[in-house]
């Protein structure tokens, strides 16, 4: 198949089996979300895996910072909701963090360096789907709270891209059909 083909054919799609994924898998999706453009010589990529139990951790972070901001954090209503919160590490058995470090380097930017790990971020979706597994890639709120990055162990003014939700599918995504560019696209002659 031509690169072509596989970006236009992938799909993100949420719908995992619980099983495990190899840490071959893993390793190769993460050798290919490394080679991206980058600029400086950053090389801004920064990844945490998680895990098994690794997945309850993050969900009871995710709860308790949306508890801190609750008149009443222990009112029916909002139990029920933070339980839901919880259980939303527990939707795919792996989750890549996918971050942008901030670099030393005078020059760097980073804006180039979110860059950089976004071009990562669609190289681990295309290699996910060659590999047959399903991906899709998450962020909300969650991503850009400093606390999140120092909660999950990335250095002061690393930058989350995504969360990247991986496993084997549980079902056949079929094509969509996809943009194309002609309407968003002028030429300069
Ligand atoms: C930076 C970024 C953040 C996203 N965050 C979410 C998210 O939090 N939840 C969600 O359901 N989709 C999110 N999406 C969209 C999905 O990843 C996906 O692209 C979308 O469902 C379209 O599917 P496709 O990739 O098959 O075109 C995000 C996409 C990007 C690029």
């Amino acid at each position: 198949m031509s690169v072509i083909e596989a970006i236009k054919k992938r799909n993100s799609s949420a719908f995992m089996a619980e099983d495990d994924v190899d840490n071959d898998l893993i390793r190769q999706i993460l050798d290919a979300a490394v080679c991206t453009p980058v600029h400086y010589k950053t090389n801004p990529w920064r990844f945490l895996v998680i895990r098994g139990e690794g997945r309850h951790k993050l969900g009871n972070f995710m709860a308790d910072r949306l508890a801190k901001e609750m008149d009443d954090p222990s009112s029916d209503k909002n139990i029920r909701f933070l339980d839901k919160i919880r259980k939303k590490a527990l939707r795919a058995p792996i989750i890549i963090v996918a971050a942008a470090a901030k670099s030393d380097c005078k020059d760097a930017m980073m804006v180039e360096d979110i860059a950089s790990v976004s071009a990562a971020c669609q190289n681990i979706l295309l290699s996910a789907d060659e590999l047959g597994l399903s991906a899709i890639w998450r962020t909300g709120s969650l991503a850009y709270d400093p606390r999140t990055v120092s909660f999950l162990g990335f250095d002061r003014g690393t930058e989350i891209v995504g969360f990247i939700y991986l496993g084997h599918p549980l079902k056949e995504i079929g094509s969509k059909p996809r943009e194309t560019s002609g309407k968003y696209t002028r030429f300069l002659e």
